[in-house]
């Protein structure tokens, strides 16, 4: 059988720092609150030049040259992303063409913050069944210029930032020994869609839209739905939390990561948590703190690494990676 090894990974952030106290300036907020109630005590904002798809293609680039391949050995290039450069072209193109890949695919994937379990799992589908030899997975996000600067319950969340993985179809033995992606469970249900939605877009107002959260909605719901989609994941494998190495969850509250953990029985230091710095990046906080741990030396070649996310639709899902 085939299966999709990751081969290197990379990440960037934008170069502005906004702290928590620099957000009590512009909105009625404090650190306390935000510490307290996300674990949030900074994140990227990009600044003038800095766009989704300039982010997207320092993660490709690095995550191409961690692989010790070159961009001409991608033939897909898959972008997560809600906020892209413009409605279309995909931002997606513009990565593959700053590579200066003439090859193969590349294309957007919009499923919010599990944008990036979604393109995955897509871009493993792909391997598997020969459509692409190597894949760079991208999610990158710019959800400064989508936020409502005036509403303090959104603001203080979200922030900008980019990450990525290459994928490469291997043969494989089919055990769960086997390095690459070995189990992904996607789920969808709109009927949750207006909990975390964009109030405008191409075809409703013509114009972007603000993001809009009723965050006590989606808290109520995040645990339990993160939780089901590992279980299945685990039922899929015969793997179990006793057999993870690293937890690398969706980074959009402290409070959500640790009820998730606990509820597992994963212990806090195989947890990997970045929400702290970075806030929530929305499709990028995945590949994002997967390269952090991956340069800081704590995920390493054969670990098994479970990831997983919950955002706006609602959509969810969740892969189990043998690095
Ligand atoms: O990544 C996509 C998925 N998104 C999420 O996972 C987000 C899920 N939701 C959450 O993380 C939490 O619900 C929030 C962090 C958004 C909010 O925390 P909460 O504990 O659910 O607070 P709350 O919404 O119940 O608000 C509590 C109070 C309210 O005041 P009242 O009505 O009790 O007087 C808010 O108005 O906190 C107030 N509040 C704030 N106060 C200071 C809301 N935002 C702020 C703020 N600073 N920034």
């Amino acid at each position: 059988m085939v299966r999709s090894v990751v081969m290197g990974s990379g990440s960037a952030l934008p170069a502005g720092v906004v702290t928590n106290e620099d957000l009590a300036k512009r909105v009625d907020t404090s650190d306390e609150w935000i510490v307290q109630r996300t674990g949030i005590r900074e994140r990227r904002i990009a600044g003038p030049g800095e766009f989704t798809s300039t982010l997207g293609l320092s993660a490709a680039r690095q995550a191409i040259a961690s692989a010790g391949l070159v961009p001409a050995d991608i033939d897909l290039v898959l972008l997560a992303t809600s906020t892209p450069d413009n409605t279309f072209p995909a931002s997606a193109v513009s990565i593959q063409a700053e590579l200066g890949i003439t090859h193969g695919a590349a294309f957007d994937m919009q499923a919010v913050c599990s944008g990036f379990v979604y393109g995955l799992a897509t871009a493993d589908a792909y391997l598997r069944t020969g459509l692409a030899q190597r894949a760079v997975v991208i999610g990158a996000e710019t959800f400064s210029r989508i936020v409502d600067w005036e509403d303090r319950t959104t603001c203080v969340l979200f922030a900008d930032g980019a990450g990525a993985v290459v994928l490469e179809a291997q043969t494989a033995s089919g055990e769960v020994s086997d390095r690459g992606i070995l189990a992904s469970k996607l789920r969808a249900d709109g009927r949750h869609r207006d909990k975390l939605y964009v109030d405008g877009g191409p075809s409703s107002t013509g114009t972007v839209g603000h993001l809009r959260m009723h965050g006590r909605e989606v808290f109520k719901h995040a645990v339990a739905m993160i939780t089901d989609v590992i279980e299945d994941v685990f039922a899929q494998t015969g793997l179990s939390a006793a057999d993870i190495d690293w937890f690398v969850p969706h980074q959009a509250n402290r409070r959500i990561i640790d009820a998730s953990a606990r509820k597992l029985g994963i212990p806090d230091e195989k947890v990997v948590v970045t929400v702290d710095r970075h806030g929530n990046t929305s499709a990028a906080s995945i590949p994002l703190a997967l390269d952090v741990a991956v340069r800081d030396g704590r995920i390493k070649r054969g670990d098994l690494v479970l990831v997983e996310a919950m955002g706006g639709g609602f959509t969810w899902g969740a892969s189990l990676i043998r690095w």
